[in-house]
């Protein structure tokens, strides 16, 4: 079982997928099934999205997060948003970091540090994603590409910004493929963070930071995850697009 100094947290990241509309409809069938419990519980919909899911999540006890951010307060970037209009927006949790974003829009751990402090500076939570491709893995990386992303994605962050600070770790073999890793395969890499965070910033630190995996997460492989020592929540792609099935999710973090 986690710590119970960590309270768990599920996060459901939306993608590319919903309208307004759309996202207030499946806000609204969260909130059906929902009781406010020990698990945190967070959605990110696409940015055009926020505002309207924002309304809709108002007395929920549900958090609303985004899924990318610029580092800039603002300025001439073309097609970004900055961490103080999703702050304005009623964001309190942005993904910073996803597998997809690394390697489809060719995002560096540079510029993840700079969107993690980003949003640390404009009071909100960063989730920041790791996680090594199946070439990695089966070259015998797996650890050494985890810590030098989480090296490289927290550079630049202070101890006390820490405890605002959320990993997510998402073995890119396993998402979106149905493949999820097995317990002890996410346990194994939890611990080795763990250890690191432990390492770079103090032991208090270390325990304190919850680390999510990702990849995969379904209701019927979710209790097996969350059910290893160092598996703090879970931050689910697909599953999160259904009602039900998020909702099974999060009972079964609480
Ligand atoms: P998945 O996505 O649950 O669909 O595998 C997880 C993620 O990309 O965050």
């Amino acid at each position: 079982m986690t710590s119970p100094r960590r309270r768990r947290l599920v996060a459901g990241n939306w993608k590319m997928h919903r309208t307004g509309p759309e996202a207030v409809e499946l806000i609204q069938q969260l909130r059906d099934g929902y009781t406010p419990g020990r698990a945190e519980v967070m959605v990110a919909p696409p940015f055009t999205a926020l505002e309207s899911a924002s309304r809709a999540l108002e007395g929920s006890g549900i958090a609303l997060g985004a899924q990318n951010v610029h580092w800039e307060p603002q300025g001439a970037f073309t097609g970004e948003i900055s961490a103080g209009m999703l702050r304005a927006v009623g964001c309190t949790f942005v993904i910073v970091g996803h597998s997809e974003r690394r390697q489809l829009f060719g995002e560096t751990d540079a510029w993840v540090s700079k969107k993690a402090r980003a949003v640390l500076h404009a009071g909100m939570r960063p989730v920041v994603c790791i996680g090594e491709t199946l070439a990695d893995r089966d070259g015998g990386r797996t650890l050494e590409v985890c810590s030098s992303q989480l090296h490289g994605s927290l550079a630049g962050v202070a101890v006390e910004e820490m405890n605002h600070v959320v990993l997510a770790y998402e073995p890119v073999w396993a998402i979106g493929t149905g493949r999820n890793a097995t317990p002890a395969q996410a346990q194994e890499v939890h611990a080795h963070v763990r250890e690191l965070l432990v390492r770079l910033f103090g032991r208090p630190v270390g325990e304190a930071v919850r680390i999510l995996y990702g990849g995969s997460v379904k209701a019927d492989n979710a209790a097996e995850l969350l059910g290893q020592a160092d598996v703090d929540g879970a931050l689910v792609g697909g599953a999160s697009l259904k009602a039900q099935e998020f909702l099974a999710i999060v009972a079964a973090a609480t």
